[in-house]
């Protein structure tokens, strides 16, 4: 596998419950970090590790993923003659010219292994990525996935991106064991699906970023199902390197917020505007106020 990816996955037909109500009309996908929505984080680290085709497996109710990246004509044509240039540009150009959109239905929600599982048809024998968008990965220099491609051209094999965690955190995640690291990489011994603490052979948490082999296709036909009665992505990959095929952890570089959670959202809302060219300074001024406000500055 020493192709370059260019096909990157979407799994975006969960349902979200943590962020309902909100999330009743509007796909956790499509809640803003500032002014652009999850999912055009993910994909912009798509586009930036050199994918031109973009593969959302959605459900029918997610509608609004395909209008996102569909033309407004009506909403373009209100702006032009407004006068709103910036914001014209900002609505008419959502993805660059030479990136297409592929759109595939999961139609039951049997887990994020069957999700990738759909993408199949349309990725063919070739190495891919999947992204999974309520990870927020922040960085100033290249993104994750940039740096996970970048390594899989040189090793050949699947890359997994993982961070560390808490070991009361480890039944929150995919856990990988490793032969121990070079840098950034080292190799999977084994993988296991939400453990409890006691069992983790680690506290190496699997990270919403994966290169994975055409040949996880094959892997997610034969695995049945098995964390929370679902078809798990870990337990097919698990199959694999238990076969003998190689897998690389990665430690990439940046700061992960997971999305998918209360804080994780504020959290990576702060960083955002902290980090913002406008925003920095009302942003900072405003959560200072806040503090103030209820007292408990003194004790940060
Ligand atoms: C999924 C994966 C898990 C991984 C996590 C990262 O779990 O199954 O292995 O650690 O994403 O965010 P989920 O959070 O969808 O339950």
């Amino acid at each position: 596998m020493t192709q370059r990816i260019r096909k990157a996955v979407f799994p975006v037909a969960g349902l979200g419950t943590r962020f309902l109500p909100a999330t009743k009309t509007v796909p956790k996908e499509m809640l803003p970090i500032i002014d652009r929505p999850l999912i055009q984080y993910a994909v912009d680290e798509a586009i930036e590790a050199g994918c031109d085709t973009l593969v959302f497996v959605t459900n029918r109710y997610k509608h609004a993923v395909a209008d996102y990246f569909d033309k407004a004509y009506e909403l373009e044509q209100k702006l032009e003659r407004a006068g709103k240039l910036e914001q014209l540009d900002k609505v008419r150009n959502p993805l660059p010219d030479h990136v297409r959109v592929i759109f595939v239905t999961q139609t039951e929600a049997l887990g994020l292994g069957h999700a990738v599982l759909c993408a199949k048809p349309v990725i063919g024998d070739e190495p891919f990525a999947v992204l999974l968008p309520d990870d927020l990965i922040w960085n100033r220099g290249d993104g994750a996935l940039k740096q996970m491609a970048d390594h899989a051209e040189r090793s050949g094999g699947g890359v997994i991106a993982v961070q560390n965690v808490p070991q009361e955190k480890t039944s929150s995640y995919g856990i990988v064991a490793t032969q121990g690291f070079e840098g950034r990489h080292g190799r999977i011994t084994g993988m296991v699906e939400k453990p409890k603490p006691a069992d983790a052979p680690s506290t190496l948490a699997v990270v919403g970023r994966y290169v994975l082999p055409p040949g996880i296709f094959d892997a997610l036909e034969a695995t049945g199902r098995g964390a929370g009665g679902e078809i798990q992505l870990t337990d097919a990959m698990a199959a694999m390197i238990g076969a003998g095929r190689p897998y690389d952890a990665y430690r990439f570089q940046g700061t992960r917020f997971d999305c998918g959670t209360h804080i994780g959202l504020i959290e990576a809302t702060i960083r955002f505007a902290l980090d913002h060219e406008k925003l920095s300074e009302p942003a900072r001024e405003s959560m200072q106020r806040a503090l103030d406000d209820l007292g408990v500055a003194d004790n940060a």
